[in-house]
């Protein structure tokens, strides 16, 4: 038996019991006679004595020769410790080792396995091993499977199966790249990793499995942030014979719980907001509304002027900054500077300071009087002591400049508090997106989503406007799941491959298997995937996400512990009957 108790086990209770411990050296404090030695495993340290008056001298001898992560085995007698530390759950006792065996030496880590490390990113993932040691990463794993544990309770609870779909498919067109591999027995032929299992969850109904879930392991080669990693996992799920209120009933619910169980927060309410809404008053498809700042459009108070910069604009738009009218010139300039910095792109930016006599300051006093300025204030629902913000150009340009710009104020101010916590569902996507470089609509969801009944009529006149039966979970700003009603006849499905430009022979030749499912009874359905990396990232008070991964895909999309990806040799090459021309 190589333990009798974990580490993290032992109390006052236990004290004159004889006990097997196991597990690394965490901290050695060597007094001449007296050696004291952490010992560490997943549930905690504990403190072990090794002393001249008490233990043997060999005993004593040999735990000198320990070092930091040394694998050790011991033996010995709870006792009560002298000075106890409160701090420590096993404060209370420490352990007087009469037997210790090195069941594994090591080499002196590259940094301190402490909650505080002196190890850098780079250094960390490249021991990603000794990293998953320290407190931080391993109570973050230790987190992602209590989430883990909760959302498989609530779903079986629920009637959801778990089915597992295959990961060698052809790919599934979800917006992103996809990552492909070779087929050995086909030449010339591929396979692709799934972005998502969209397409078999879809067969799974028609396959009559009613409600389906699985958390599972998605791929899309896209360009990575804090909250995207290449290799990511999805909360994916599918129902039958369901409208979009039944989909957001259920996983509001399975949110409520989350957040109640994980957080004891109970969501008294959990409002909806149109796409359209959250751009006009967020800028943003995933506002985080746990603070205002909303947006004031300000073109019908700031165009009869003669500033030709507002005047030449599609949009003129503010927000008011709480006590911003304190900032200083040179504050000002280096919000101006950010927010012309390329990541956000603005030209410039216009301010007022709304003084607490009542009174306004401009940077455009040339042009405005106080009558406008009281205007803007007004629509931008500043008060005495606010600083307005305005930028101004195209809509779509200036809604994500502005909220940009919202986003790093509030964190600047300290309002985005990762232990309040605001959900929200954005409904009425539009169907489709134009795409500037292809100079074509594409799906803004998937191709597989349905439109609007009522809007299926304007596809052939203004496809920009038709609406679909889509909806996302945002929390607190980020994007954490989002799904749709599907569409579930052939007819309709033919109709949205060809506004998304595919002939016939090309959604027969991609999508056949899905087409023809359609005509062998397909009940209507709809779904919704969470991304659960964010989600649990999100509910741990972080946004990014490698922290809650075991094993991460640094930025470049490296895994520098394995270094991969990585060349393969001539032979296997030839054998998926690859030529390179290097
Ligand atoms: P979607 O593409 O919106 O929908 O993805 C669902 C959720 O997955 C998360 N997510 C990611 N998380 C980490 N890294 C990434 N690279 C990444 N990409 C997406 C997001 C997102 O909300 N098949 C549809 C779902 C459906 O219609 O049912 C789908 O995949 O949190």
């Amino acid at each position: 038996m190589y333990r009798s108790h974990s580490c993290g086990e032992l109390r006052a209770t236990d004290i004159n019991t004889e006990v097997t411990l196991a597990g690394w050296v965490q901290r050695i404090k060597d007094l001449g006679s007296l050696n004291w030695v952490v010992i560490r495993d997943r549930y905690g340290i504990t403190q072990l004595v090794f002393d001249e008056g008490r233990s043997a001298k060999e005993l004593l001898e040999n735990s000198k020769k320990l070092g930091r992560e040394f694998v050790i085995q011991i033996k010995g007698t709870v006792i009560e410790r002298e000075s106890k530390n409160p701090n420590m759950p096993t404060g209370d006792i420490e352990v007087l080792v009469s037997g210790l065996t090195i069941l594994n030496e090591a080499q002196t880590p590259p940094f301190t396995i402490e909650d505080e490390t002196d190890g850098g990113e780079d250094i960390r993932m490249k021991y990603r091993y000794l990293d998953i040691r320290r407190n931080p990463v391993k109570n973050n794993l230790m987190f992602r499977h209590k989430v883990g544990m909760l959302v498989r309770n609530y779903l079986s609870t629920n009637d959801f199966i778990e089915v597992e779909t295959p990961y060698l498919i052809k790919s599934t067109p979800e917006g992103a790249r996809d990552f492909v591999v070779p087929s050995r027995m086909n030449e010339g032929q591929f396979y692709a990793l799934p972005q998502s299992p969209q397409t078999f969850k879809q067969l799974l109904m028609v396959g009559g499995m009613d409600k389906y879930f699985q958390i599972v392991k998605c791929f899309r080669d896209e360009d990575l942030r804090a909250d995207r990693q290449p290799e990511f996992t999805q909360i994916d799920c599918e129902m039958a014979f369901v409208e979009q209120e039944d989909i957001l009933h259920i996983f509001e619910g399975l949110t409520r719980h989350l957040l109640s169980e994980i957080k004891g927060v109970d969501i008294a309410d959990f409002p909806r907001m149109t796409y359209d809404e959250a751009m006009k008053t967020y800028g943003n498809d995933k506002p985080d509304i746990r603070f205002g700042m909303k947006f004031g459009e300000l073109n019908e108070v700031a165009q009869h002027k003669d500033f030709k910069v507002f005047n030449d604009a599609e949009l003129v738009v503010g927000i008011a900054v709480p006590n911003g009218s304190s900032y200083t010139r040179k504050e000002i300039d280096k919000l101006i500077d950010w927010v012309k910095r390329p990541q956000v792109g603005a030209l410039g930016m216009v301010y007022v300071k709304c003084n607490e006599d009542g009174t306004y300051k401009s940077s455009v006093d040339k042009f405005y009087d106080q009558e406008d300025l009281a205007k803007w204030a007004e629509v931008t629902g500043a008060n005495p002591g606010d600083l307005i913000c305005v930028l101004s150009g195209s809509t779509n340009k200036v809604r994500a400049q502005l909220s940009a710009l919202r986003m790093e104020l509030a964190e600047r101010l300290g309002l985005r508090n990762p232990e309040e916590f605001a959900p929200l569902w954005v409904v009425d996507f539009p169907l489709l997106e134009w795409d500037e470089d292809t100079e074509r609509y594409h799906a803004m969801h998937h191709p597989f989503t349905s439109p609007k009944p009522e809007d299926i009529a304007l596809l052939d006149t203004k496809p920009g406007d038709v609406r679909a039966n889509a909806y996302d979970l945002v929390l607190n700003g980020n994007e954490i799941g989002g799904g749709s009603i599907r569409i579930h006849d052939k007819a309709t499905q033919a109709l949205m491959f060809d506004h998304l430009g595919f002939t016939p022979e090309e959604a027969k030749a991609q999508f056949g298997f899905l087409m023809d499912a359609f005509e062998y009874g397909a009940p209507p359905h709809g779904g919704i995937a969470f991304g659960f990396d964010r989600l649990v990232s999100i509910l741990g008070g972080q946004e990014t996400i490698r922290d809650f991964i075991a094993f991460p895909k640094n930025n470049s999309g490296r895994d520098v512990m394995i270094d991969a990806p990585a060349i393969i040799d001539k032979e296997q090459l030839k054998e998926l009957h690859i030529k390179l021309d290097l």
